[in-house]
């Protein structure tokens, strides 16, 4: 891979400001997910790497707490300067490790660069409060104090962006960090800890354990009473794990477990406008979001005409090596994820449901999957009530808005949600009765550095 800065290509943990072997010597491939090459080989950190780069962020707290906000904003501002600097060569990274492609890269480098400018300047607002005592010569005041050292396990469909919504913040209030990326996606993490050394954080404030046991170095994490705080992005089955690891050190969590979002198109809406929501919001990264629309109800006037639409759309969109110029689709992380998606498009199919577009795997082969509309589909079908992650756009018409509203709340998601409509008293009506975190109205974009995220 040929990188203007060859310095971040680290296959090395970073653990207290060294770039570090793992203590057994063991390494682990990283694979090209449109060609199935390996990239590199990375340190295969284990439970005694993931023991001292908790001892390392440990050393480094009060240190890091102590260090006035201004100069911590500061380096997050460095930081942010470097990652834009380094734009092309992190999205060349991404894109060979995870796949999306490299326009895409591109976006997530400075979509995840706003974190850390945002959070730079939030450094400066940690107020606290002064509340009125009982007694006049008393006085109540509150401050905020950092929660002391995070535990940052972060997914590889995001792998900068997550990183930085993550530890930013945790930088930004005076916290060290551990961060344990995906095993598909390692290189960036190492890559973004590159230039946060040379943004100048102190050793040990930022530490990153590349691994391919997960178990192994996340139970390290959420056993040990030195890790305060533990954030995660992923699987709900594995959300529920780390949860259930961190009650023995009653640790403060935030999870993000997936979603199914609902994405309605009510018979009032302006259905260009729809559909191009729909596009952002379903084919975003070959449908690997969390916050994807994984089922797209339609009003049933208007269904027909916004199935055509949308499926003309998705008929011309590029699939292809993510490095390639002009590729919009890249391939699945990998082939557990094709027979996923692969799976849940043939049992919708073999139930009656229609393709409009696609419904296969890619001629290219490996992981790529056609770009699909599929429609007809009932709300009780696995195809709806799991998180496809993949281009599959699924169609589910509707009669009424008391009915949309009830199928789209039907799942124990809560992440995010869409509709389109032009009457405002609707918007007001269905974005309160959604029962979601996130609820976009007459858009398909909805993160935003500035916006809370969770559901
Ligand atoms: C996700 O859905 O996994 C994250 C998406 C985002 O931050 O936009």
């Amino acid at each position: 891979m040929h990188l203007d800065n060859p310095g971040l290509l680290k296959t090395r943990a970073f653990i207290g400001g060294v770039w570090t072997d793992a203590a057994a010597g063991d390494q682990f491939p990283v694979l090209d997910p449109a060609t199935g090459v390996v990239v590199d080989s990375v340190a295969d950190a284990r439970a005694s790497d993931a023991l001292a780069a908790v001892n390392a962020a440990a050393a480094a707290q009060a240190s890091w707490a102590a260090t006035p906000p201004r100069k911590r904003a500061r380096m997050l501002e460095a930081w942010h300067s470097l990652i834009r600097a380094n734009e092309s060569d992190l999205a060349i990274i991404m894109t060979r490790e995870q796949g999306k492609p490299n326009a895409e890269a591109i976006g997530e480098i400075r979509y995840g660069a706003e974190y850390v400018k945002w959070f730079a300047a939030e450094a400066l607002r940690v107020y606290g409060e002064t509340i009125p005592p009982a007694t006049s010569n008393t006085r109540i005041v509150t401050i905020r104090q950092p929660v002391g050292v995070v535990a940052a396990i972060t997914p590889w469909n995001f792998p900068m962006a997550m990183i930085a919504r993550k530890v930013a913040p945790a930088l930004a209030a005076g916290c060290t960090v551990v961060c344990k990326p995906a095993e598909d996606t390692p290189l960036s993490a190492l890559a973004l800890a590159a230039l946060a050394e040379d943004a100048g954080f102190p050793a040990g404030v930022f530490n990153v354990l590349p691994t391919s046991r997960p178990a192994e170095v996340g139970s390290v994490l959420t056993s040990s009473p030195i890790v305060r705080k533990l954030s995660f992005t992923g699987s709900t089955e594995i959300g529920k794990l780390l949860m259930r690891q961190s009650a023995d050190t009653v640790k403060r969590i935030s999870l993000e477990l997936g979603g199914n979002a609902p994405f309605i198109v009510f018979d009032d809406a302006d259905l260009e406008a729809a559909v191009t929501g729909a596009m952002q919001a379903k084919f975003r990264n070959a449908g690997q979001t969390c916050i994807c629309a994984n089922r797209i109800f339609v009003h049933r006037p208007v269904h027909d005409e916004f199935a055509k639409s949308l499926a003309a759309r998705v008929g011309e969109l590029v699939v292809g090596d993510g490095s390639k110029t002009g590729v919009q689709i890249g391939p699945l992380i990998n082939g557990d994820a094709l027979e996923k998606v692969d799976h849940l498009v043939s049992s919708a199919v073999s139930a009656g449901a229609r393709v409009v577009t696609g419904g296969r795997r890619h001629e290219l082969g490996k992981t790529f999957y056609e770009p699909t509309v599929i429609a007809d589909v009932a709300p009780d079908w696995d195809l709806a009530t799991e998180e496809v992650f993949g281009p599959v756009a699924t169609l589910i018409p509707f009669e009424s808005e008391s009915d949309v509203i009830s199928m789209a709340n039907d799942t124990r998601y809560g992440l995010a949600a869409y509709f389109y409509s032009r009457d405002v008293a609707r918007a007001w009506r269905v974005a309160e009765a959604l029962e979601y975190g996130m609820v976009g109205i007459n858009t398909g974009t909805i993160s935003n550095p500035a916006a809370p995220f969770g559901g």
